[in-house]
Parts: structure tokens; sequence; C-alpha cells
């Protein structure tokens, strides 16, 4: 009988974790680790999982043995970790050092999620050896994570990336944002001056299972093929939905200045995991294309009821 491999995401009732899930579940044995909020999807397991514990997170590898420990889970509120520092080293560090420590206790293979707020954002197009230089709490307490990760288990696999998907009642992506607004004739305004290279969720993940089965290990950028603004994200989404893109305003990020202090420019270069794997990851109308049919094939329902 073939029996699927077994993964677990931690960070469970999250936006990325939630869509990760139901884009494998019928390939994978998914189980999602939850903390406070509990969350139940079809053809998935949900746990209760504090990794405050270093034992009992090694008991349930050892009784589990997923293939891949996915460690999502995150203090993800750039302006929440300004004002709790402590709150953010706890989550972001102390749990993902735990984490790592049970991993390599049980020889479990890790895939951390690292993101592209890692850098001063003077270059564009950061490379996965590019020297760390972050501008603010969130940034710090994923490059402290990541170190630790790859001390220890130095065959996981840390992924900085930045991704975009549907998102939840009580969790509204950007992409949401923009589509909500858009949809109801809402006027907008997006920084014209802030880059990145966003994936649509499920692209990052296919990418990133095939990268681990691959045997990849070490620091891998998993983003878009594009470099693009806010606002141009903005504009290619509201033209793929069929939305008016004259609704949406550019805004400079110099005229917001009650912001926490964070990089301009967070693009990625994807060259590495592109040459590993052999292929390009998609450029962004390929992904919002993607993007709208999983709401034409009911995802947003399936969201909406969680
Ligand atoms: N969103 C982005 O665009 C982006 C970009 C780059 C990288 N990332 C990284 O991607 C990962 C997932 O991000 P996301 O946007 O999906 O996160 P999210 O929607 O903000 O969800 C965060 C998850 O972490 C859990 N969590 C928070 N505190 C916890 C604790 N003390 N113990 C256990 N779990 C805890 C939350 O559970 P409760 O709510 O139940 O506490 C929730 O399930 C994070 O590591 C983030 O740094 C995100």
């Amino acid at each position: 009988m073939f029996t699927k491999q077994s993964i677990i995401i931690t960070g469970g009732s999250g936006l990325l974790a939630i869509n990760w899930a139901i884009a494998q579940r019928t390939k994978y044995s998914v189980t999602l680790g939850m903390n406070k909020r509990n969350v139940t999807l079809k053809g998935v397991k949900s746990v209760k999982f504090p990794m405050t514990s270093i034992n009992s997170i090694v008991d349930y590898l050892n009784s589990n043995k997923p293939t891949l420990f996915i460690h999502a889970a995150g203090l993800t509120n750039v302006e929440k970790c300004e004002s709790e520092p402590d709150l953010a080293n706890f989550v972001n560090v102390e749990l993902s050092r735990n984490v790592a420590d049970a991993c390599a206790i049980t020889g479990t293979k890790l895939v951390l999620i690292s993101t592209d707020h890692l850098f001063s954002g003077k270059n564009s197009l950061a490379s996965e050896s590019d020297e760390l230089e972050p501008l603010n709490v969130y940034g710090a307490t994923k490059a402290e994570a990541e170190s630790y990760a790859s001390e220890k288990c130095p065959n996981a696999l840390i992924v900085r990336t930045n991704f975009f998907g549907w998102g939840l009642k009580y969790r509204k992506s950007f992409s949401d944002m923009i589509i909500n607004a858009l949809r109801n004739n809402k006027k907008i305004t997006l920084f014209e001056d802030v880059f990145y290279t966003p994936i649509l969720i499920e692209t990052l993940a296919n990418t990133i299972h095939q990268l681990a089965e691959s045997g990849a290990q070490g620091v891998y950028n998993v983003v878009g093929d594009e470099r693009i603004s806010k606002l141009e994200f903005g504009y290619k989404l509201a033209r793929c939905f069929s939305l008016d893109p004259d609704l949406i305003s550019p805004l400079s990020i110099s005229e917001k200045n009650d912001l926490v202090r964070r990089p301009h420019d967070m693009s990625l270069s994807n060259s590495k995991t592109c040459k590993y794997l052999g292929k390009k990851i998609g450029d962004i109308e390929s992904q919002l294309n993607i993007l709208y049919k999983q709401e034409q094939l009911g995802l947003v329902k399936e969201l909406e009821k969680l």
C-alpha cells in the first residue's frame, strides 16, 4: 500500500502554513502545529504544538517521524516585534532554537522559514552570501534563528522569502487588502519606492519541496523572478483580476514617518535556487494567474469557513 510521507508545519494557523497545507495535502500527510488558535482543515491533521520544551518536540518527532519539519511559526508583525522585543526574541529565536535542537537530536530535516528582511536595503537582489544587516528587531531575531539553525542542523534548508496568497478572516494578506479595496471601489495608496520579489505560497511550497527532495541544504532565496515595487504589484494584481488600477495611487515611504525602520529594497536573487533546480520560478503575472484560479477553484470559500 502507498503511504504518503508526513510533514509537520508549525505556525499552523498562519497564512503560510494553511495555504501550504492546502497545496500539499493530496501529496503529503500534513500536520499543522497549533499555538493559541486552533484551525481544522479537511484532509489535514491539527495538533497542539507548544515548542517551549525540546523534549516534547523530540517525543513528537520520534513517534511521528516526519520527513520534513517546516518551522513557520513566528512573530511576523514588524511593529509588534519592535515594541515587544522580548516576545519577538522568545518566539523567533528561542522557539526556533528548541526546534533546531530537537531536529538535531532526532536527525529530522528542518526547513526554517526566514525572511527577506535581513538586509539594509541599499542593494537590490541580495544573494545568499551577502552580509546580513538587519535594520529592526524582526530582522535581527530572524537572522539569529538562521544562524543557530545552520550551526545546529547543517543539513537544514533555510529559506528566505516574501510571499502572497489568500488570507484568512483573522489574518488578511497584502493581496487580500488590495483585492478587497478595489472590489469595493475604494481608493488605496501603495509604496512606489519599496521593492521586493514576491512569490505565491503554492509556488513557494512546491519549490521548497523540490529543493528538499533533491537534498538542498543551507540558505536558499525562494522568491519570484521579478523585482517590483508594491505599487507595481498592485497594478499587476488589478489587471489580472480585471479591477480598476486607477483606484491605486503612488505613495513614497518617506511620507510615512510613523513606521518602524525597515529596508526599502527587500528584493532577493533567486539565481542559486533556479540553478539548483534547473528552472525559473515564474514571473508575477503567471503567479497572479494561479492566485486568480485558486479563487475560481473554491480556495477562498474554504478559507472563509476557518
Ligand atoms: N507574511 C510574509 O509575507 C512573510 C514574509 C517573509 C517571511 N515570513 C515568515 O514566514 C513565516 C510564516 O509567516 P506568516 O505570515 O504565515 O505568519 P502569521 O500568519 O503571522 O502566523 C504566525 C503563526 O505563528 C504562530 N505563533 C505565534 N507565536 C507563537 C508561539 N509563541 N508559539 C507557537 N506558535 C506561535 C501563530 O499562532 P497563534 O496565532 O495561534 O499564536 C501563527 O500560527 C514566519 O516565520 C515569517 O517570519 C513571512
